[in-house]
Formats: structure tokens, sequence, C-alpha cells
């Protein structure tokens, strides 16, 4: 697992093996919109001020999967111990 950070509110949510970031935020009452929860849409897109995603998704270019400046929290994670976001 890994933690992901809320840029605004400093809030650090705890995200177990086998769940995805939203619904980590949503089990802590932080509602992300998402549609196709897949890595397709990019209804989900976050910024990432901090950190290394993993990405999982199909959305983003290979060059936007290595500037590292945002992900799609419905199925990607994370490389680093902590992820610092913000949407
Ligand atoms: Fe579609 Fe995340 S909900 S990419």
């Amino acid at each position: 697992g890994f933690e992901v950070q809320i840029a605004g509110s400093g809030q650090v949510v705890p995200v177990a093996p086998g769940q995805s970031v939203v619904q980590a935020l949503a089990a802590h009452g932080i509602d992300v919109p998402v549609s196709c929860e897949q890595g397709v849409c990019g209804t989900c897109v976050m910024r990432v001020v901090q950190g290394e995603p993993e990405h999982r998704d199909m959305y983003f270019s290979a060059a936007e999967h290595a500037a590292n400046h945002c992900f799609t929290p419905c199925c990607s994670r994370s490389k680093s111990a902590r992820l610092v976001i913000d949407f």
C-alpha cells in the first residue's frame, strides 16, 4: 500500500492493496467524480504535486506519463510511499 495526501487540506489517506485511490478517498468522505473507472475516459484526472505515480491508464500519452504531472486515481497507483495530489 501507499498513501495519498491532499495538497489543499493536508489530509493523508492510506490506500490498501486491492483498493483504488478513488475507493480510499471515498472511504474518507471525499468523492471523486468517475465514469469508466478503467483509465480510459479521463473524468477522474488529478494533478500530482509530489511523488511518482504508477500509471495504469490508457488516457495519457507515454510523454504525459513520464512527466508525472497528472494521474488517474480510478486505476493508477503509486511508486512512491506517498503521493501528494490536488484536485
Ligand atoms: Fe475514467 Fe478514471 S474514471 S479514467
